[in-house]
């Protein structure tokens, strides 16, 4: 057995109704001052006053910055950290998707650590933790609240470019699955689909552990029995429940084993084009898959078993095929587009594309086949 790290949030709270235990955690990390952290839309679904009157009986002093936009740019860490410094605030509570936590994330280590966010593009270069996080995913897809990865996008270079450092991790996680109701279904499927995209790519990358392994699996397991039915209808509790708990797992699975080729062939349509994370993500999953299975034969089949393929009697080869089938009917089902072209993606695009996936070398890593900026370009074409 080789060595291996596993880190996670410190404290992971779920189940129906855990946001009311905000105020506690608020109160148990010594805040004063919290500054909730979230996107313009969620602001105006009245999501943002559930959480204050959640943190009321804390009696903190609370403030708001809306600021966050999808897919965000560096910028908006700066502007995060510029109102978390005039309110004088010592504790983030993030509310949205990976795009609020996120920046959460970022902005939280620069109150304790000179310079600004560009510094420590990379792994492991920030020196100290930050004010304490809490995250409180209102998604059910991205898994940042239990991974220390922060991804911003620098326009100039139209990269995605990652912050990874153990200091990133949230103090709390609050996992309520609540507060997904009201995601439309369009976003319920490209984030199940992210959520998907993360199991998988732990549970056939080369840094998986045993840990990691039965996490992506249930994760697996989840989203097969409940996706579907999230996405035709979001007031399904229990299939919400299911979806944020599958989320949750993929998370920590993959902020320990890593994700691979799929989410470094995403990277540039997020930054070139503008297309959500998830989506990204979901239409390039079956291709991408098509091409890795040969580099982990074994791991498809008993991915297979567990989307509930009837695959036990057939070889690894063909139980590989019949995953491959599970998740393109998966994704067809709830209308997740089938081609790049669809998104907007152009055909001389491609080339320029498959370079910039090629120098996502730290996720590249982590996959089970290795892939040549050649290789990447193929996959990109039989997307397009
Ligand atoms: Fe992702």
């Amino acid at each position: 057995m080789k060595i291996s790290y596993f880190w996670t949030s410190g404290t992971i709270i779920t189940g129906r109704g855990s946001l009311k235990r905000i105020a506690d955690e608020a109160k148990g990390l010594g805040a004063t001052r919290v500054l909730i952290v979230t996107d313009p839309v969620l602001l105006k679904t009245g999501l943002i006053e559930r959480v204050k009157e959640a943190l009321a009986p804390a009696g903190l002093e609370t403030g708001i910055f809306s600021g966050v936009e999808p897919e965000p740019r560096l910028q908006i860490v700066t502007e995060c950290l510029k109102a978390v410094k005039e309110g004088g605030y010592d504790l983030i509570v993030a509310v949205g998707g990976g795009s609020s936590m996120d920046v959460s994330k970022a902005a939280s280590v620069l109150m304790t650590n000179p310079g600004t966010i560009n510094d420590y593009l990379g792994v492991n270069l920030i020196p100290r933790p930050g004010i304490p996080v809490i995250a409180v995913p209102t998604t059910a897809g991205t898994g940042s609240e239990v991974t220390p990865i922060a991804i911003l996008s620098d326009v100039e270079e139209q990269l995605k470019k990652g912050v990874v450092s153990p200091y990133l991790l949230p103090r709390v996680a609050i996992v309520d699955p609540e507060l997904t109701v009201t995601m439309p279904p369009a976003i319920t499927a490209a984030t199940g689909m992210d959520a998907l995209t993360h199991a998988v790519e732990s549970y056939i990358s080369v840094n998986a552990t045993p840990i990691t392994d039965i996490l992506a699996l249930e994760a697996i397991r989840l989203i097969a029995l409940n996706l579907r039915t999230a996405v035709a209808n979001g007031q399904d509790i229990e299939a919400r429940s299911n979806m944020s708990m599958a989320s949750l797992l993929a998370g920590i699975a993959f902020a320990n084993a890593g994700v691979g080729a799929v989410h470094a062939l995403a990277y540039p349509l997020g930054a070139q084009f503008h297309v959500p994370h998830g989506v990204a993500n979901a239409v390039l999953l079956p291709y991408v898959m098509e091409s890795n299975l040969l580099g982990a034969l074994p791991r498809f089949k008993t991915m297979a078993l567990a989307m509930g393929e009837k695959v036990e009697d057939l070889s690894d080869r063909l139980a590989a095929d019949k995953f491959n089938e599970a998740i393109k009917l998966l994704a067809a089902d709830i209308r997740i587009p089938l081609h790049l072209r669809e998104l907007g993606v152009t055909a001389e695009s491609i080339p320029g594309m498959a370079e910039g996936a090629a120098k996502v070398t730290r996720l590249l890593a982590n996959n089970p086949r290795i892939l040549s900026v050649s290789d990447i370009r193929e996959i990109y074409e039989r997307a397009f």
